[in-house]
């Protein structure tokens, strides 16, 4: 199979088991909605709520690669600790097992960011924090300032990266093969478009890892200042 093949064969599986969910829960609410308790209508409009979000992700993350969506980065005075609060409910929901534990500072400077692409950022990497480890284990995210920096990391209990294959990570298209790659879907754009987000907002990612114990990834952006983006816009 070629590359272009292999991509299309890929996101049209992972584009299927949300899709089919969607239908199926629409109709069933649909067919039965007299039938169906206030309780269970809502769980059912929740899962369509949280299905779509998922697709919505993977056409940000198609769109982001195949540049359509680049240079559209506004950067703002962002909460970095809201921001994520409001995208792990969605995760906890996908992913029932897992323990999703944010532990975020008190009194965290805001970042300069665009949010909507930091919270692509950081669904790529709870994503596979889940994604790479096992059912009932904990994903534990956790935010602080340093050095005029705001960190963020997640780190998770999985399968761990081997040495040989940290420089696959972040490349177009690669997945790295353990045996959860094989049972869970992906397309090995996730962390190439991380890493192309993070850079394009000034900012890093590192991992660290070890086999069948789990990896933490980090990230880190400048601290918002007021004074240095008045004088950028002054300069301009
Ligand atoms: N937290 C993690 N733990 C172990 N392996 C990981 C982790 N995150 C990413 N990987 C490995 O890196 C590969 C590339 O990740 P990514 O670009 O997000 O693609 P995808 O998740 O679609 O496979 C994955 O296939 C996986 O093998
Ligand atoms: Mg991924």
């Amino acid at each position: 199979m070629s590359i272009q093949d292999e991509f299309i064969s890929t996101v049209s599986h992972e584009m299927r088991t949300p899709l089919t969910s969607i239908r199926g829960f629409s109709q069933t609410l649909l067919a039965s909605w007299d039938r169906i308790d206030d309780d269970n209508k809502k769980k059912f409009i929740k899962i369509i709520e949280d299905q779509s979000n998922r697709l919505i992700n993977l056409v940000e993350n198609i769109l982001t690669v195949s540049k359509a969506n680049a240079g559209n980065i506004v950067m703002k005075k962002v909460s970095v600790n809201a921001s994520i609060k409001s995208i792990i409910p969605m995760f906890q929901e996908q992913y029932k097992t897992h323990k999703i534990i944010f532990h975020s500072q008190n009194d965290l400077p805001s970042a300069r960011l665009d949010d909507d692409k930091f919270q692509q950022i950081m669904t790529n990497l709870i994503d596979n924090g889940c994604k790479y480890s096992p059912e009932g284990s904990t994903v534990n995210i956790k935010t602080e300032a340093k050095n005029e920096k705001i960190i963020i990391r997640v780190k998770d209990e999985g399968v761990g990266i081997k040495k040989e294959d940290s420089d696959k990570l972040f490349k177009k298209f690669s997945r790295i093969e353990n045996h959860l790659t094989s049972k869970t879907q992906g397309n090995g754009l996730g962390l190439y478009i991380t890493k192309q987000l993070v850079e394009s907002m000034n900012g890093q990612i590192s991992f660290e890892s070890e086999e069948n114990k789990g990896t933490v990834f980090s990230v880190e952006f400048p601290v918002y200042n007021e004074e240095e983006v008045l004088k950028c816009s002054q300069k301009s």
